[in-house]
């Protein structure tokens, strides 16, 4: 079913509620249309319309508006609730709170309770034990090991086989072979280390395979070998079949989200990426179905890979059989082999051709270039404060004359840079990223140099559709001289892959890539580095509670890698664009992404995993997480009733382990089962979750904006406009004319498509989980109200609750708003409420809240305070000096509300509360003819009402012009 929004889909998305009650109802008294409030006389400017905005607020202020429902709602409201009382409290009353173990009683016996159960009472240990007392997959079947063997004997004797073999023995991984087996037999744990290139990767795995095979336990042996992205399981899987001329799905598969290529159960090695493995655990602790586990790329330090290799310590002594190695880049390999106890360590001496190293001071010797000027002068001519306060801006803490100023001083004393090189060196500006610098070098690398392909090394997306746009755009890289690929870890496997391919012998191959090309990806041909030396780092502020994603500069360890990946197949060169008195300030190593992020999803896994409480498991991490980071995660999730006070899980909490999405999408997508909005929600989450499918082409930024503001339909939502995006182009699609769509709204089509894939992926896991009667999510009975915006906005709130922000002024430069905890903060430029004016409401509730420049809220969708009564755990009403008072939503306001209203809308909260809980913990559709039925209809009929009914005060917002 395709569902469709109307621009005004409240008004007749239920016909119960018609125009004319609309009308009587405004008529009431109680919130007049904004269209017919009064604006500012024209002929104000600027400052005097803020004023005008401003004074008119404090006179409203005054006489604040009640909100009240019209008698005919109410009267409805309450007879729905009147029939469902009894069912609730037969139920709810029941139950027990006191004890712990009957604090379910009231949950009826069902699959759903006793795995339930089973979670919150169980533990790791005794879940081993148990899982090692079962039946294995990998059972000795001496006829298989011969059939296996033979299958192996067969292939030493093929042409192709032995072609792949000549350039495997060449690999520096291929001499320690007999050692590395060895080693795995005399230990159950083993670290590895080698160069990027050695052939850790591809070989090892394929060691371990044929040597069992050739012993003759072919049938015991099964391999999982961990990736830290999607692409490198994908092309290492398929390098290894090549080299064991099979086609992959034999005894070589993959899997990774969405994507799996299956191997046989028995004499295999699998592919994924970290988080299948530990998808895997959940059921199978013990990991009985493998022989060997390998943890690739392990010196990344990713929170899943710290978060495995702590599990697998208390796997280990349970499971004696099983093999661990560690597999990681040269750095820092001794602190994983002291994690384990100081098992053994090899390592394999790389091979690579020697790289000659350039610096900024050598680049701007060898093309000429100047950074931006300005702001050196106002170094020099301005006094002290402002000094402070400018170094403070572009150098953050330390101090870049400090560093700069004693390195020229040497430079020049031993006269190896011209006097221009010194003085470029001394401006602050050339420490900022520079993409006409990078094309300058690339133009000279091109003109002067052998062919080679050139990889640059950028912060980000951003940067790399820049310098793409930059280099296409000045004619001097014609496509049959040169191709040109942008890569990062956003993009589609699909484009991905094309970047290893090697061009034809006049064609130089240009590469502008993220930190993704450090390690995990091999690109063979590549002579020329050129690296920025920056990378961009998501952090999260703990003091703060805040996302920030900044540039910075790498780690010692990351400048290395990249150094590297220039001697592959000749000598190379790498051009570093930071001068050595920089690098002497990088840290040698970059910070584990446990420590930089919040740690939500990784406290669920602790859960369903039964690892007992999160503090006390995440101190066991090599370098735990801080007690505070932990302590707001946990807090969150304590606000979406995910655990409990004593931090177990709650059913929904277990619910929301169980979705493959951040708590608070994945209780959007359960909320749009029940509400029976499943296509747009489901397009909303996966596009928060993975990434929207917007994009922002150079130069064309205004008609891009016009286009999202379009997909919006006049809802101030940027939620609305992602669901709308993905309808289109499904609509689109089904007409064979998405390429089109997509070049029209600037949306990528590969990413809409992998949303598209999402919403089925949603779907099965709701289906699985009894939530929604069909895993396709389109099904009709699973999107009755998906054309109602309200809604659909109420859901999204839901989910995002506490995340809302009050508008309080618009300005030239965009929608500023505030939020408790940090104050003033502004909207995003991509958003489309950033040059919106007036709101139907004043609130905002948001997804991503991150500082870079400023505060930004990145996406926003307006909702009205209806909406709000229903999304956050918080909102009560009470009753202050006679009047009815809804406070808080953590913000300041108060909210005066009529006693009758009051009355209807605290039994509907406790009704849709009761309703989800029994829903959560009894899984299946709402019944739509029952009360249930009636009571979710109630709530939507009370949130439809147009803001215009129960709206509050848009000229709080007053505007000004700064
Ligand atoms: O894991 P490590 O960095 O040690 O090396 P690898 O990924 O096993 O790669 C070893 C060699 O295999 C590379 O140097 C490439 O020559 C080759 N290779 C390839 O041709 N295609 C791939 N997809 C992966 C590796
Ligand atoms: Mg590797």
């Amino acid at each position: 079913m395709s569902h469709r929004f109307n621009s005004r889909g409240r008004l007749n998305s239920f016909g119960r509620f018609n125009r004319e009650e609309q009308m009587q109802s405004s008529a009431s008294g109680y919130g007049r249309p904004y269209s017919q409030r009064p604006r500012h006389p024209p002929g104000l400017k600027g400052k005097e319309i803020g004023l005008f905005y401003r004074n008119l607020n404090r006179e409203k202020k005054k006489e604040q508006p009640t909100l009240r429902l019209s008698p005919h709602i109410e009267q409805k409201i309450k007879t729905i609730l009147n029939n469902s009382k009894s069912f609730y409290s037969s139920i709810f009353d029941e139950r027990c709170n006191s004890e712990y173990d009957d604090k379910y009683q009231h949950i009826h016996d069902s699959q759903f309770k006793r795995k339930f159960l089973e979670i919150i009472n169980g533990n790791i240990e005794h879940n081993l034990v148990k899982a090692i007392s079962m039946e294995v997959k990998l059972q000795r079947n001496s006829n298989m090991d011969t059939i296996l063997l033979n299958e192996y004997k067969d292939k030493q004797i093929q042409d192709n086989y032995l072609n792949m073999l000549k350039f495997r023995q060449k690999l520096p991984v291929y001499h320690k072979k007999s050692e590395i087996l060895q080693l795995i037999k005399d230990n159950q744990v083993i670290v590895i280390s080698g160069e990027t290139g050695c052939g850790k990767t591809t070989q090892i795995a394929q060691f371990i395979l044929d040597d069992q095979l050739e012993a003759g336990n072919g049938s015991i042996t099964r391999i999982i070998c961990t990736q830290p992205r999607r692409i490198s399981a994908i092309s290492v899987a398929e390098r290894v079949a090549a080299e064991r001329t099979e086609k992959l799905g034999k005894s070589v598969g993959y899997q990774i989200r969405l994507e799996k290529i299956p191997t046989r159960e028995q004499g295999s090695i699998l592919f994924c990426t970290t988080g299948i493995l530990l998808q895997i655990m959940k059921t199978d602790p013990a990991l009985k179905d493998f022989s060997h586990v390998i943890l690739d790329e392990i010196h990344e330090r990713t929170t899943e890979s710290d978060f495995i290799i702590t599990l697998l310590k208390q796997v280990i002594p349970k499971r004696t059989d099983l093999k661990i190695l560690l597999m990681s880049a040269t750095l820092n390999s001794e602190r994983f082999s002291k994690y384990y106890n100081e098992c053994p360590m090899i390592h394999i001496p790389g091979f690579t051709y020697p790289v000659q190293e350039f610096y900024l001071e050598d680049v701007l010797s060898l093309i000429q270039f100047r950074f931006p000027e300005a702001e050196s002068t106002v170094y020099r001519k301005y006094g002290k404060a402002q000094r402070e306060r400018y170094k403070e801006k572009v150098h953050k803490k330390e101090d870049f004359f400090d560093i700069i100023q004693p390195y020229i001083q040497q430079l020049r004393a031993e006269v190896k840079y011209a006097e221009h090189v010194l003085s470029e060196l001394r401006n602050p500006n050339s420490e900022n990223l520079s993409l006409e610098l990078i094309e300058k070098l690339v133009r000279y690398i091109c003109n002067n140099k052998q062919p080679g392909a050139i990889l640059i090394f950028l912060p980000g997306m951003m940067d790399i559709s820049q310098l793409n746009k930059m280099m296409l755009e000045s004619g001097c890289y014609p496509p049959n001289k040169y191709i040109i690929y942008p890569l990062h870890s956003r993009m589609p496997t699909i484009d991905q892959k094309l970047i290893f391919k090697e061009p034809p012998d006049d064609i130089r191959k240009i590469i502008i890539a993220t930190s993704i090309a450090e390690t995990s990806i091999t690109i063979e041909d590549v002579v020329y580095v050129i690296d920025c030396g920056k990378t961009k780092l998501g952090r999260f502020d703990i003091a703060h509670n805040i996302q920030t994603l900044n540039p910075e500069w790498v780690s010692l360890a990351n400048a290395k890698q990249r150094r590297g990946r220039a001697g592959r197949v000749k000598s190379g060169e790498c051009y570093h664009l930071y001068s050595k008195a920089r690098e002497m300030t990088f840290d040698q190593y970059p910070l584990p992404e446990m420590l930089r992020t919040r740690l939500e999803e990784v406290i669920l896994q602790i859960k369903m995993l039964q690892l007992g409480k999160a503090k006390e498991f995440l101190a066991s991490i090599m370098d735990p997480p801080d007690l505070k980071a932990i302590d707001l995660s946990l807090n969150l999730l304590r606000t979406l009733n995910a655990l409990d006070e004593e931090e177990h899980l709650t059913p929904l909490g277990y619910h929301l382990a169980h979705l493959p999405l951040d708590p608070r999408t994945g209780k959007m997508i359960l909320w749009a089962a029940l509400f029976s909005c499943v296509e747009p929600i489901f397009a909303i989450a996966a596009s928060l979750t993975f990434k929207d499918a917007f994009y922002c082409p150079l130069g064309k930024e205004e008609e891009a904006n016009k286009k999202k503001l379009e997909l919006s339909m006049g809802e101030y939502s940027d939620h609305i406009a992602l669901a709308e995006a993905l309808r289109r182009f499904e609509v689109a699609r089904r007409r064979g004319n998405a390429g089109q769509f997509c070049r029209e709204y600037f949306l990528s089509f590969n990413t809409l498509k992998l949303l598209s894939e999402m919403k089925i992926q949603f779907a099965q896991y709701l289906y699985e989980m009894k939530f929604l009667n069909s895993d396709n999510p389109g099904d009709k009975n699973a999107n009755r109200n998906s054309n109602n915006v309200a809604l659909i906005k109420t859901i999204v709130c839901a989910g995002l609750y506490p995340n809302i922000a009050v508008i309080r002024r618009a300005s030239k430069n965009g929608i500023f708003s505030w939020t408790p905890e940090d104050g003033s903060v502004r909207t995003h430029p991509s958003s489309v409420n950033c040059k919106a004016s007036n709101f139907p409401s004043q609130y905002l509730t948001y997804f991503t809240k991150q500082r870079s420049t400023a505060i930004y809220l990145h996406d926003t969708t307006c909702i009205s305070i209806p909406i709000l009564l229903f999304t956050g755990p918080n909102i009560s009403i009470k009753r202050e000096k006679g009047k009815y008072i809804i406070n808080n939503f953590n913000l300041s306001e108060n909210i005066i509300c009529e006693s009758q209203t009051a009355e209807v809308i605290q039994e509907l909260q406790h009704a849709l509360n009761c309703l989800l809980e029994y829903k959560i913990t009894h899984p299946a559709t709402v019944l739509w003819s029952s009360f249930e039925g009636q009571i979710l209809n109630a709530i939507i009929e009370l949130i439809s009402q147009e803001d215009r009914e129960m709206g509050y005060n848009k000229e709080d917002i007053y505007y000004s012009s700064d």
